[in-house]
C-alpha cells in the first residue's frame, strides 16, 4: 500500500513512516517545504517531498500535521488528495491551568475534514503516542478507528492492526471521533499525573 503522510516531518509522522517502512509499505513523507520533506525522507529511508506532491497517487493519506493546522491543510490539499481515502489522527486540545481539556465541544476535527476533502475519511490512532510507535517492539495497546465509509475504515484498520500489539478495533461511525479526540486529553492528564506515556487497551473483547 502506498501511504502518504502529510506533515510526515513531525514526531508522529516520522515514527509512523519508520514503522510502515519496516512493514514493507511504500511510504511518502510530506512537508510544506519540499526540501525538508526530501531530507526527512532520506533520514527515514522512505520517499518525500511537498505535501501536495506526495499525496498524489497514494492509496491512503494520513493527515499528521500539527493539529491546529489540520483543517487549513486539508483545504489546501483538496485537489491533490482527490478521492483518496484519508486517515485523520488529530485531536483538538486546550491546555489550561487545571489540565488538558478537549478543544471542542461539538463536531470533531475528523468530521470537519470529511466535509472538506472529496475522499472518504476515517479517524483513529489518537491514543497511540509517537514514542510508542517509535519503539522497536509493538506497544501493548489497541488502536481505535472510526469512520462512515467502509473502504476508508478497512484501510485504516488494516494499517492500525500492524502498529500495535493489541487489536485494531472498529469503534463505529466517524462521529465517534469526538470521543477519540477527547480521549487524548484524558491520556495527557494521566501522563502528567503518573509521569508515563499511557495507551489504551479495551477489555472483554472475544
Ligand atoms: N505526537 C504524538 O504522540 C501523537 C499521537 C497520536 C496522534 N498525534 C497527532 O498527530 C498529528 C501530528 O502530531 P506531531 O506531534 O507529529 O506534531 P508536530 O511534530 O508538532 O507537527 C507535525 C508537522 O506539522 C507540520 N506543521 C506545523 N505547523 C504547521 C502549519 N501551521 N501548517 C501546516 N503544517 C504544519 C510540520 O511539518 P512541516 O513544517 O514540515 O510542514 C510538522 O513537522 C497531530 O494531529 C497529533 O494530534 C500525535
Amino acid at each position: 500500500m502506498k501511504v502518504a503522510i502529510v506533515g510526515g516531518t513531525g514526531s508522529f509522522g516520522r515514527a509512523l513512516a519508520r514503522k510502515l517502512r519496516s512493514l514493507d509499505h511504500e511510504v511518502y513523507v510530506g512537508s510544506r517545504d519540499a526540501q525538508r520533506g526530501r531530507e526527512r525522507a532520506i533520514e527515514l529511508g522512505v520517499q518525500g517531498g511537498a505535501n501536495e506532491e506526495v499525496v498524489r497517487g497514494a492509496d491512503l493519506v494520513v493527515l499528521a500535521t500539527k493539529s491546529n493546522a489540520t483543517l487549513d491543510t486539508a483545504r489546501e490539499l483538496v485537489d491533490a488528495i482527490g478521492e483518496t481515502p484519508v486517515l485523520c489522527v488529530a485531536s483538538d486540545l486546550a491546555f489550561s491551568d487545571i489540565g488538558v481539556l478537549p478543544g471542542r465541544e461539538e463536531r470533531s476535527l475528523a468530521e470537519e475534514v470529511s466535509e472538506i476533502v472529496r475522499g472518504p475519511v476515517a479517524s483513529g490512532l489518537q491514543s497511540l503516542s509517537a514514542a510508542h510507535l517509535a519503539a522497536p517492539e509493538l506497544p501493548d495497546e489497541d488502536a481505535l478507528i472510526c469512520g462512515d465509509d467502509p473502504r476508508a475504515k478497512e484501510l485504516a484498520l488494516d494499517l492500525a492492526s500492524r502498529l500495535v500489539g493489541g487489536r485494531a478495533v472498529d469503534v463505529g461511525p466517524l462521529a465517534n471521533s469526538r470521543a477519540l479526540e477527547a480521549m487524548t486529553a484524558v491520556i495527557l492528564n494521566v501522563n502528567r499525573e503518573f509521569g508515563v506515556t499511557a495507551g489504551l487497551r479495551l477489555t472483554g473483547l472475544p
